[in-house]
């Protein structure tokens, strides 16, 4: 079985990263992660990529503007022959140059319950909202900000005394295990799109 040639965008520390890694090294895993590509140098997951394998390349995003910059990456994901790219931690917006080169082919992870919580700060606004659930949620991404057909969900119940950072990182450890089953969804096919909705095989 041929893997689907995947990449990863990230901006920060890769955790997501570091778990659609390790999911890849499964013999039948159906995507194989090729190539990182950071959007400034100083992305902690660069390293980690690096150290696991992977090629690794970076770019200031402050030296580019933002169809120039997704012009750059989009360079390196035809280079490297990527067929499936995943948004893990890439904290700049998207133009509608990129996604349309990446229709149906792009994924992302966000920290809420979408359509609940788009954007910044989804912890500090769900304990604001006084939710009772919380959670993360794999989407494909189109061109309203977190918005896209929903691929899949995890939720973590909010608990007496949470604060923003113990709320993050009970989303975090959920997000581990909801993105490497998201993206095996995709590239073995068993989840794909048609038009804006899902279909399950
Ligand atoms: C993750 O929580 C991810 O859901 C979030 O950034 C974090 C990256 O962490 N993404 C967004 O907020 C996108 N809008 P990581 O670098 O450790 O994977």
């Amino acid at each position: 079985m041929a893997k689907v040639r995947t990449a990863i965008l990230i901006s920060g520390g890769g955790s997501n990263m570091e778990a659609l890694i390790a999911a890849s090294r499964r013999p039948d895993y159906p995507a194989e992660i090729v190539l990182v590509v950071a959007s400034n140098h100083k992305a902690g997951g660069i390293a980690k990529a690096k150290a696991a394998g992977i090629a690794a390349i970076s770019f200031d995003h402050k030296a580019h503007d933002r169809e120039g910059l997704e012009r750059a990456v989009n360079a390196e994901l035809e280079k490297a022959s990527i067929e499936l790219v995943c948004l893990a931690g890439w904290m700049r917006l998207l133009s509608p140059y990129l996604i349309g080169q990446w229709h149906n082919r792009m994924i992302n992870i966000h920290p809420s319950l979408l359509p609940d919580f788009k954007g910044l700060h989804t912890h500090r606004r769900a304990l604001e909202a006084g939710k009772s659930e919380h959670g993360c949620t794999v989407h494909f991404v189109r061109q309203d900000v977190d918005s896209g057909p929903i691929i899949g969900q995890a939720k973590v119940p909010v608990l007496p005394g949470d604060t923003e950072e113990t709320l993050a990182a009970r989303v975090l450890l959920e997000e581990h295990k909801l993105y490497p089953h998201a993206l095996e969804l995709v590239a073995s096919g068993r989840v794909r799109v048609e038009g804006d909705e899902i279909v399950r095989a």
